[in-house]
């Protein structure tokens, strides 16, 4: 909580000494986090070599953690009746997190390569749609400075890896 409300307290101060963060919204960090799993996925999928699998799971899942704790409870806080396409975007996160769990435990390529294709599938619709339907829900409720305003607590946690911390009050 003491990290939170500190980071709160500070946000306006971080945004205006970081001027290259000015218009930085949290639908552009999340656009960027997405990309970047994409690119990951296609280079495995491409060399069928599993040895970017470990930067892929930790990109995907600190994104996930962070989505959920910044721009979901953000969403949550302003949007009345979201909580059934939060909840389904929310088990879709912890869908990956099993299959994920799952392809690290088998040694197998080609039970890992069936299962990788799932998750590449899976992820890659899950993106869509959030990039749609709730970037789109995002921009009707939330100004531009609020989204700003995302952006600079998702980055903040990203960097000092504060991943961890559920849903402790801060809201828009
Ligand atoms: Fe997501
Ligand atoms: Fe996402």
């Amino acid at each position: 909580m003491f990290y939170l409300q500190n980071i709160c307290d500070n946000v306006f101060l971080y945004m205006f000494n970081n001027q290259k963060d000015r218009g930085m919204t949290i639908l552009k960090l999340l656009a960027q986090d997405h990309k970047k799993v994409k690119e990951l996925l296609d280079t495995i999928e491409k060399n069928q070599d599993f040895r970017l699998f470990k930067s892929f799971k930790e990109e995907i899942m600190t994104h996930n953690a962070l989505e959920e704790e910044v721009f979901y409870t953000s969403l949550r806080s302003r949007l009345d009746n979201l909580d059934i396409l939060i909840e389904a975007n929310e088990q879709e996160h912890d869908q990956t997190a099993e299959l994920i769990e799952r392809i690290s435990e088998i040694d197998v390529k080609e039970e890992k390569c069936k299962i990788f294709s799932v998750i590449k599938k899976s992820l890659e619709a899950h993106i869509a749609k959030e990039e749609s339907d709730i970037f789109d829900l995002a921009k009707q409720h939330f100004s531009s400075e609020e989204l700003e305003k995302m952006a600079v607590i998702f980055q903040k946690l990203k960097d000092e890896g504060l991943v961890d911390i559920r849903s402790q009050g801060w809201q828009f």
